[in-house]
């Protein structure tokens, strides 16, 4: 496996696996890897010839009160799982190659990157988009995977590649959880024993709400107004938002359909996690 933090030693390894005909796959993240990260890499090993894995802390994706200075950069356990795994590059770059001083572009996704999580965290998606345009052109890979766990992005990121001509293919993964039921994240490993119980609350209400769904109701006013009621039970979780939207087009939605989408962004005391279901 190489590691390579330089733009211009990644662009031409990967230009010459294109070179000589080989598949390249590529797993953008920003490390702190965990199981829900290796499917996604161990997807990319089982399509590709080569597996390219970013791993990079992108600031622009922060907004100002954030926790970009603590987000974790176990670097040393990323690169043995990444080895582990049988990736090819990681790709891991310093701040000042992917952004130079006279840094001057912004990719906006219009409408899908401006609601749930865009409105809480303006700029968040348009520092996403920007990162991903840079890193696909730096790899330039046949297929690109990302999680369900993050919806919105992978809506995001497939408009992207259709509006630009991306040749890229989006492949999205289904979410891993912990057994209880808890999405795999990053920022897991902020959260004490008592806030990781009070955590729980999301895969619940998730369930909750499908099982609501089976049961017959179907007014989206209704299933938000019990899973809000059923999160405020938790004293330590503080909603951002609760939204049953259109998969892919992210519209609200007044009745679940068959592509209906229950998206939750919930603070567990200081700790902001975010889930998501279909709900048919
Ligand atoms: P990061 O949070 O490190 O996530 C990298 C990829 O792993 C994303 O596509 C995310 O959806 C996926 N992922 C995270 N948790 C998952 C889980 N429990 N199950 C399945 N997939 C999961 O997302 C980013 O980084 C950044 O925004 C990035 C795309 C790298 C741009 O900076």
């Amino acid at each position: 496996m190489k590691v390579i933090d330089s733009v211009k030693i990644t662009q031409n390894a990967c230009f010459d696996f294109r070179k000589k005909g080989l598949t390249v796959g590529f797993v953008p993240t920003m490390g702190a890897l965990h199981e829900g990260h290796l499917s996604l890499i161990r997807q990319s090993i089982r399509d590709n010839d080569k597996t390219v894995v970013s791993i990079f802390v992108n600031p622009k994706q922060f907004g100002k009160n954030e926790d970009l200075s603590y987000y974790p950069r176990p670097i040393n356990k990323d690169l043995y799982l990444c080895r582990k795994a049988g990736v090819d590059i990681v790709f891991s770059p310093c701040l000042k190659d992917m952004y130079a001083k006279d840094f001057r572009t912004k990719v906006s996704v219009e409408e899908l990157g401006d609601s749930l999580c865009g409105e809480v965290r303006p700029g968040h998606f348009i520092g996403v988009a920007t990162v991903v345009v840079k890193l696909f052109n730096i790899v330039g890979p046949d297929i690109a995977y990302f999680g369900q766990k993050d919806a919105q992005q992978a809506a995001v990121i497939k408009q992207l590649i259709k509006d630009l001509d991306f040749s890229v293919k989006l492949k999205v993964m289904p979410i891993v959880r912990e057994n209880d039921g808890l999405a795999l994240s990053s920022r897991n490993v902020y959260l004490n024993k008592q806030q990781r119980k009070d955590a729980l609350i999301l895969s619940q209400s998730l369930e909750l709400a499908k099982g609501l769904v089976k049961n017959g109701t179907s007014s989206t006013k209704n299933i938000v107004g019990l899973i809000k009621k059923n999160i405020n039970s938790v004293s330590s979780a503080k909603i951002d938002y609760v939204e049953i939207v259109q998969k892919d087009s992210l519209i609200p939605l007044k009745r679940v359909n068959n592509n209906a989408m229950l998206l939750l962004a919930v603070w567990i005391g200081k700790t902001r996690l975010i889930d998501n279901a279909i709900l048919n």
